[in-house]
């Protein structure tokens, strides 16, 4: 761990946040089974990617309440980046759940007017408490995109073309900007027990949340209730090679006293990705475009 006072935020040296506009291909006439053709495994990501329009607002929200008590200019920069970043996600995800929305599944659409107000709410009632759980949602993405990165023959490679480029951009800022509500956390008092807490409780309320919107989509198709395909959609989060098996130790992390996202230099995981995007290559007959704050 890097820690010194040229680079207090521990970033790599050639770091930059930098907000990417992209028209995504995603329509409802894309696959209803996106990822490797297998309904537990699409159904888990929609699930989960489809809170990020109310969640990554409410990420947003946390973050900018504190930043008038931010001195350094540098963070003040990331701030907007970030913001930036996730805004562009929010609406990604909205249109990824109007494709869902177009295919049959209504569930997230009501699910999410439930959450976004719950979360508004959360920013007014508890603003610090607020921040601390952004930054456990913010380590979720962050090891979850590095899982990503560090197994495409697991993760990346069974997506269908449609939804590769959303899951591998989002997954790629998400490493980009994994500091910044850390650093405005720890620039706000940055207690610790009040991190731990709302780590353990985030970790529950995120696996419960997930399941409970999967189980009206998996309910849609008829296959709630069997058991061959419970059976492989655990084995792809908890088994040897699943998705949350292989992000514990990272996800450990997070508990130390000393922890700091940027322990692991994982920028260069997205060197590809970066170049693509820049080259204009990243989405096929698609102009891409970077924006800023
Ligand atoms: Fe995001
Ligand atoms: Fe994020």
């Amino acid at each position: 761990m890097t820690d010194n006072k040229n680079n207090p935020f521990n970033k790599p040296t050639d770091h930059q946040i930098k907000p990417r506009y992209v028209d995504f291909n995603i329509s409802e006439k894309s696959p209803l089974y996106w990822h490797g053709e297998n309904a537990f495994n699409t159904h888990f990501f929609n699930a989960f990617f489809t809170t990020f329009p109310a969640g990554e607002m409410f990420f947003v929200r946390s973050v900018q309440k504190y930043r008038h008590l931010i001195n350094n200019e540098e963070l003040q920069q990331d701030i907007n980046d970030f913001s930036s970043q996730e805004g562009n996600h929010s609406h990604a995800h909205d249109l990824h759940g109007d494709v869902l929305a177009a295919q049959g599944y209504s569930s997230i659409a009501r699910d999410n007017k439930f959450l976004d107000g719950a979360l508004k709410l959360f920013n007014k009632v508890m603003p610090k408490f607020s921040l601390a759980v952004t930054i456990a949602i913010e380590h979720f993405t962050a090891i979850l995109s590095h899982q990503v990165y560090a197994s495409p023959e697991l993760f990346v490679e069974p997506i269908h073309e449609d939804f590769k480029p959303l899951f591998l951009w989002h997954a790629a800022e998400e490493i980009e900007h994994k500091g910044v509500a850390y650093d405005v956390y720890q620039a706000v008092d940055g207690s610790y027990s009040r991190r731990i807490i709302a780590m353990v409780l985030t970790t529950i309320t995120i696996l419960m949340l997930v399941f409970v919107r999967l189980a009206p989509l998996l309910r849609k198709d008829k296959l709630l209730w069997s058991g061959r395909t419970w059976k492989n959609g655990m084995s792809f989060l908890f088994g040897k090679q699943g998705l949350f098996t292989l992000v514990v130790p990272h996800y450990k992390q997070f508990y130390r006293r000393d922890f700091h996202p940027w322990d692991e230099q994982d920028y260069h995981f997205i060197d590809q990705f970066r170049e693509e995007f820049d080259s204009g290559r990243f989405v096929n007959n698609i102009p891409t475009s970077a924006t800023s704050a």
